[in-house]
């Protein structure tokens, strides 16, 4: 067994989790589509033909989650807020019913003494605001503006951990360059018109909550996978820079740094106006990493941007679900983002996907080996970038429970504690076991 690694006492526990992927409850008590709702309905764009309409039924069983947090010895959660449960209609009047739901769990938390971290927008737009233009219109920043405002006045009083978006780059590029997610747009002009919206949504968010929650302690949520180019042919390397400034830089240079990096920077000018790099770049308190493995990009001239996914090098060691699998890129990672932004950092997702069933063994017990070395390893990357400076203050296990992965349908699980989709029985994996040691310091 690896050694324990050594955090302080006020290092910060937690699990991650986000709205469509777990609740459910797709038309209860008012709940509108999103745009993940509508891309689900798509034929073969989902693995099985799943959809979040069900998922982990959290709407309905959140007290008992809630509780499992709390048997787990958890310290802090990360959920979203659904954007249309709460406002059905994308804006104007509010659906009760909704709000509601995020105060029992808020209460819940609170009452087992963890510590809530509200996340507003992890990817479902209401389909209804799509429909009026999305994220490519510049109305969609006073949207959000109403939207952040709603949530600040109802939950401000007891939430005190904001971010405004969990991971810019990846539900901007899948959705609106690649095609690949919702609202399933591969354009240029759009997807350049999205980035600087979605940027200023973020700065408009940010003046929302710090004038109207007290105390509030604001960050946003960014997926850095440091970028590799596949080989060193230089269409290769260039591409591989191309789209490295789109996945890593885009938004927390635009927010952190106060302008694009410089072929982003480019092509996007024609829609930045006066005075907007200003009002994106507002100060926050913090930075959320969500990082699983670097990326290998290559030139690829069937996308928008000329630029794809290429493969890690022959022999390197990967996940299950293929991804690479390198804890001191993580360790690199952390420390770099210290030296770049000088925030202090909280790892807000990490963790490990199979497409193994991970079914219970005759004890009843689900022993997901993999997963937890690969957690053990990435833990103990993190308390060596600890040790070499890297300001990094807590981290969020992805995910609490196996969930609705995307494209990837419930066929992939990245869950520390399983969930049978069946019966909705929730087991937790030895990695849960282990991870809640560790919390408990045992
Ligand atoms: C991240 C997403 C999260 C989950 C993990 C595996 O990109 O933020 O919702 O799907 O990947």
């Amino acid at each position: 067994m690896a050694e324990r690694p050594v955090f302080p006492r006020d290092f910060l526990w937690g699990a991650s989790t986000s709205a469509y992927q777990i609740e459910g409850g797709a038309e209860a008590d008012g709940r509108a589509p999103s745009i993940w709702d509508t891309f689900c309905k798509l034929k073969g764009r989902v693995d099985n033909g799943d959809s979040g309409d069900v998922a982990c039924d959290h709407y309905h069983r959140m007290p008992q989650d809630v509780d499992l947090m709390a048997e787990l010895g958890l310290q802090a959660y990360r959920f979203s807020v659904s954007w249309p449960r709460v406002l059905p209609r994308g804006r104007g009047a509010p659906n009760g019913k909704g709000l509601e739901f995020y105060d029992r769990l808020i209460d819940r938390l609170l009452d087992k003494g963890i510590e809530p971290w509200l996340c507003l927008y992890h990817w479902d737009l209401p389909q209804v605001l799509q429909d009026m233009g999305g994220w490519a219109t510049r109305d969609s920043i006073g949207w959000f503006e109403d939207y952040a405002a709603l949530c600040a006045r109802r939950y401000g009083d007891r939430v005190k951990r904001w971010a405004t978006f969990n991971e810019f780059s990846v539900f901007t590029l899948f959705g609106w360059a690649f095609g690949w997610g919702a609202p399933s747009i591969a354009d240029r002009t759009t997807h350049l018109k999205v980035i600087h919206h979605v940027n200023l949504a973020h700065g408009a968010g940010v003046d929302v909550l710090r004038a109207m929650v007290p105390d509030a302690s604001i960050g946003a949520v960014h997926s850095v996978q440091p970028m590799r180019p596949e080989t060193d042919r230089p269409e290769d390397v260039e591409a591989a820079a191309l789209f490295d400034e789109h996945w890593n830089r885009a938004f927390p240079d635009a927010q952190l740094l106060a302008h694009y990096p410089r072929r982003v920077a480019e092509a996007i000018e024609p829609y930045v106006q006066p005075g907007d790099m200003a009002r994106i770049a507002r100060p926050v308190d913090w930075f959320g990493l969500n990082h699983y493995a670097p990326v290998y990009g290559r030139k690829d001239d069937s996308l928008i941007w000329g630029f794809g996914f290429g493969s890690p090098p022959p022999g390197m060691k990967r996940t299950a679900i293929d991804w690479p699998y390198d804890p001191g890129c993580f360790r690199d990672t952390l420390l770099d983002l210290t030296r770049r932004y000088r925030l202090p950092v909280y790892v807000t997702e990490n963790g490990y996907g199979t497409k193994a069933a991970e079914t219970p063994d005759a004890e009843g017990r689900v022993m997901d080996a993999e997963r937890l070395s690969y957690l053990q390893a990435y833990i103990a990357a993190m308390a060596e970038a600890k040790r070499l400076g890297a300001d990094v203050r807590g981290y969020f296990v992805w995910s609490l429970l196996d969930n609705f992965e995307w494209g990837g349908g419930y066929g992939t699980r990245f869950g520390i504690v399983r969930v049978d989709f069946e019966t909705q029985a929730r087991i937790p994996k030895e990695s849960a076991r282990w991870y809640s040691d560790l919390i408990r310091g045992a």
